[in-house]
């Protein structure tokens, strides 16, 4: 007979099972198809680690962790019911919570091994606390970036960027001293003190067009310094899960950088959107031709094939539905409706997707901006609806315009474009958009709900 498996044995069963379920949920969360399993998988993989965790021999009275758990539900709850387009500062809160756990857990060890820390324990523990704090008060800076708490406009001085590479240095050398002589204690308050300062000087001259970016690169320096936790505690999972967390991050990071053309240091030390040329960011006097909902109902049931390009104002509008309506009453009548989602249209990673895939828009529509690209030439309307900065064609011609260099979807290319907005006001880039000024393009002006809802109304009159 053989003995029932200890308690050691499930605790290394949940964690390799927690280890293998992440790996699978970032694999499925890559496609909208399979997103929903990703996420379920990613929590059984938490609930696993969580539970094992649990078990631990050396967890002697459960109270604290009791009124921890407490804790976390009465802010995590009020936190995971927060609107869509407010979820990148949501994010941007949750690392700061994990990077201040991740700082204090650092400073508790420091203090209870001091001075007898072993030189590679030491480093980690260095890297745990300067990405940990940077990681809080830098998440938090972008959080009230975003949230508009605090200005988004970049703020810079002359000499910013030697300032701080400067402190950031100085943390490093008392690190880096503390490892050759761990019993300088006097030294740790600077390791922790001086990162978050820099966290804070990091975020501001940094435009709140560039937070998604700099959320990322954040969510990846949480996710290091997690796994720098790792070896602290001797933790094999918090290592894997750190060290996924970190590179899906940087990823993350890269490919948004690529979508708008900006390198990480262009980012970080670019101060995007602080110098606009004259003009850029006013109001446009000119007005564009506009339609009613009438006639873009009657040209759009004429189109063989419309592009669909949504945008910020969608998820604004919550038109999501309507616009099913709209792709339900074209594909009726024979229209050939394909939707062109730009990888940083709204406000998060995969923001467009999200929300196309609760109006249940099968996914082999939605095609990403170098696939529908080739396909703009031949279409007969690009039905832009609460998009902006991702069509402006000053990106693709203009040398000058701050967006320069950005990949756009190429609506202009279309044979007619119809635009569905409530003014001409720009979007998050604060720059003009040529598009609307176009002879092809007609501007169709109101909330994008009702807007796209009087179009259905129209296409149904007209139908019936
Ligand atoms: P934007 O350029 O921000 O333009 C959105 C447009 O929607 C606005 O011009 C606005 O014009 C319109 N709008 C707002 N509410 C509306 C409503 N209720 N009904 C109809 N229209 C409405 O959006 P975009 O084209 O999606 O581009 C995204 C921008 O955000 C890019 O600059 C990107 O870099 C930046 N950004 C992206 C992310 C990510 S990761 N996706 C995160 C943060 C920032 P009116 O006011 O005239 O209606």
């Amino acid at each position: 007979m053989t003995a029932a498996p200890g308690r050691e044995q499930l605790i290394e069963v949940a964690y390799l099972a927690a280890t293998a379920l992440f790996i699978l949920s970032l694999k499925w969360l890559g496609s909208p198809a399979t997103a929903r399993r990703g996420v379920r998988c990613g929590e059984l993989g938490m609930l696993l680690a969580v539970g094992g965790t649990l078990l631990h021999h050396g967890i002697v009275d459960y109270k604290w962790i009791a009124a921890a758990l407490a804790l976390g539900v009465i802010i995590g709850t009020p936190l995971g019911r927060v609107q869509m387009t407010a979820v990148p500062q949501r994010t941007a809160l949750s690392h700061a919570f994990g990077a201040l756990c991740v700082t204090l857990v650092g400073t508790a060890e420091f203090y209870l091994r001091a001075p007898d820390v072993p030189r590679f324990m030491m480093a980690v523990l260095a890297l745990e606390v300067i990405l940990g704090s940077l990681t809080f008060t830098g998440s938090l800076m972008a959080a009230g970036k975003l949230q508009e708490i605090l200005p988004q406009r970049p703020i810079t001085y002359r000499g910013q960027n030697v300032v701080n590479l400067a402190l950031l240095a100085v943390a490093l050398g008392a690190a880096a001293y503390l490892v050759h002589r761990p019993g300088q204690t006097q030294l740790f308050p600077a390791v922790v003190g001086i990162p978050l300062l820099f966290g804070v000087l990091m975020i501001i001259p940094i435009g709140g067009a560039d937070m998604p970016t700099v959320i990322s690169l954040l969510n990846s320096y949480a996710g290091l310094a997690a796994a720098a936790m790792g070896f602290v505690l001797d933790s094999k999972l918090l290592i894997i899960a750190g060290a996924l967390d970190g590179a899906s991050g940087f990823i993350l990071s890269v490919n948004m950088s690529k979508a708008m053309n900006r390198s990480f240091s262009n980012v970080l030390f670019g101060a995007f959107g602080q110098e606009q040329p004259a003009g850029a960011s006013a109001q446009p006097e000119r007005s564009g031709r506009s339609a009613t909902p009438e006639e873009a109902a009657t040209i759009l049931a004429a189109a063989n094939r419309v592009v669909i390009v949504p945008g910020y104002g969608m998820a604004v509008a919550q038109a999501q539905h309507k616009v099913r309506e709209l792709y339900d009453a074209l594909t009726k009548r024979g229209v050939e409706v394909k939707f062109g989602i730009h990888p940083v249209a709204g406000r998060m990673p995969g923001h467009m997707n999200v929300l196309l895939a609760e109006a249940d828009i099968p996914y082999d529509k939605l095609l990403d901006m170098d696939e529908i690209n080739g396909d703009l030439p031949q279409t007969d309307v690009a039905l832009v609806i609460g998009a902006n900065d991702v069509t402006n064609p000053a990106a693709r011609n203009d040398a000058s315009s701050p967006i320069y260099g950005m990949p756009i979807l190429d609506v202009d290319r279309a044979r007619t474009v119809m635009v569905i907005k409530r003014s001409m006001a720009a979007g998050f880039a604060g720059i003009a958009n040529p598009l609307y000024y176009l002879d092809k393009t007609l501007m169709l002006f109101g909330d994008a709900r009702s807007f796209v809802g009087a179009i259905v109304r129209e296409l149904a009159g007209a139908q019936g």
